[in-house]
């Protein structure tokens, strides 16, 4: 029970944080809402940003095997048709006999009993979560396309293009950052289960016989990222999906579940989806070198953004009690943390600390590390404060000791520690750092 209150006290502690400090705002909200979609503020488009470069750079640019591409939301229905979404994209549903409101079997706790108004719960049709919408003037079927729910197909029909573009030898993969949607039947919990977001995937194609080698190779890639962006690895399990919960066409997923106050969720996925795409859209691969055709199979490392990005807000939300006060703070990596250095003037009515610590100290940083932020808002503890919960490892302060002896203030985010630091050795000292 206190477990249960501290965990909904924490979420609800990140929700509001997200909103105050600009990083994620509900969508549509003076409109009263739009259920499962969120809008990403400055502070949370630059730490989306931030992880996603960091995906890219792991990922694509510092590999040889690896093709980016970056595919149209929008494909024709064939697509879809035979990569067995139009038939499988579906949740097993319960409609409430009483009030008919509609929860996906899986994702609610009690089976029998609906949670809005006590009713009785039977089955209800399957429900296509594809956003269906149409192309053009024409109102015929022909017109019909969907709003993509993966990022995956996109790769999928560009493969023929990549080989014929690249020559790739296998094995290889296709990578892609871009938005998803799915028309949830119950979005909830913040960032976890939206109806617009945004999916990192890989398609690795490899020869038939290899699948398990680079099954493995690829959990191993998966783990080390989390890990590298910040996320709390004893909060993460990996669960092996069993046979009759996996996605239509995996034949061997397992989820790397994290411990979200609201319960052990998903929050990424590694599938091998053998040979089923690339067969289903007719494609297949020549190996020049042993003069034979074969169709690739497929391991899948998935990663939603969204998830990623509550994951990481989530390991890095701390708080410490000082002198009765609770100070939070958001000990974000560096590399990934939307600011890396706030600089201020001790007092912003004292032109020379202004205009110290905008020529001599904003100006340089901003130029070297562009993720500099000038706050001279309010007085020096509500800048911290401010600061922290942004996740801004080091704070900046010019005042008058510095026109004296150009130095300044650095405080540490986790330490709250300070000492003085010349100007000149600012940007070394930032960078030894990050
Ligand atoms: N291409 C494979 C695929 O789409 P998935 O498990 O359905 O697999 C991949 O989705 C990832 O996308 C998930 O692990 C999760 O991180 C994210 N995701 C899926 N549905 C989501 C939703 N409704 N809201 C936010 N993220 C979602």
């Amino acid at each position: 029970m206190e477990k249960n209150k501290k965990e909904n006290d924490l979420m609800e502690k990140i929700v509001s944080l997200c909103k105050r400090r600009g990083f994620v705002f509900p969508g549509s909200e003076i409109y009263g809402g739009l259920a499962g979609t969120w809008d990403w503020g400055h502070f949370g488009v630059a730490l989306k940003n931030n992880i996603q470069q960091y995906w890219w750079k792991k990922f694509v640019d510092s590999r040889r095997d690896m093709y980016g591409i970056d595919a149209a939301i929008l494909m024709r229905q064939e697509v879809w048709q035979n990569a067995g979404h139009v038939e499988n994209f579906a949740d097993p549903m319960v409609e409430c006999e009483k009030c008919k409101s509609r929860f996906r079997i899986d994702q609610i706790e009690n089976k029998e009993k609906c949670e809005n108004c006590g009713g009785k719960l039977v089955e209800a049709q399957k429900f296509n979560m594809m956003f269906q919408t149409r192309i053009g003037a024409s109102e015929d079927s022909s017109a019909v396309s969907y709003l993509r729910p993966e990022t995956a197909q996109g790769m999928f029909v560009n493969f023929k293009n990549t080989v014929d573009a690249f020559h790739p030898k296998l094995p290889f993969g296709m990578a892609q950052i871009g938005k998803a949607f799915r028309n949830e039947i119950t979005p909830r919990d913040f960032l976890f289960r939206v109806r617009e977001f945004e999916q990192m995937e890989i398609e690795y194609f490899i020869r038939n016989e290899d699948w398990e080698k680079y099954f493995e190779y690829w959990r191993g890639e998966m783990m080390d990222f989390m890990e590298e962006v910040g996320i709390d690895m004893a909060k993460v399990h990996e669960i092996e999906v069993g046979d009759g919960d996996r996605a239509h066409y995996s034949s061997r997923t397992i989820d790397f579940e994290f411990d979200f106050p609201f319960g052990q969720k998903e929050l990424f996925g590694l599938a091998y989806r053998t040979d089923f795409d690339l067969k289903n859209h007719k494609l297949e691969y020549i190996d020049e070198e042993k003069g034979e055709k074969i169709v690739p199979h497929v391991i899948e490392p998935t990663f939603g953004v969204g998830r990623a990005v509550l994951a990481v807000l989530l390991s890095a939300y701390h708080e410490e009690e000082k002198e009765g006060e609770i100070r939070a703070y958001l000990k974000l990596k560096p590399n990934i943390a939307p600011v890396i250095c706030a600089v201020s003037p001790l007092l912003k009515n004292k032109p020379e600390l202004v205009e110290y610590a905008n020529i001599k100290v904003y100006a340089p940083l901003k130029a070297e590390f562009g993720r500099v932020a000038w706050d001279d808002n309010g007085n020096i503890g509500k800048r911290y404060r401010r600061q922290d919960e942004i996740g801004t490892p080091f704070c900046i302060v010019v005042d008058f000791d510095t026109l004296e002896d150009n130095t300044v203030t650095v405080r540490d985010r986790d330490t709250g520690e300070q000492e003085r630091v010349k100007v000149s050795e600012l940007k070394n000292y930032i960078k030894e750092r990050i």
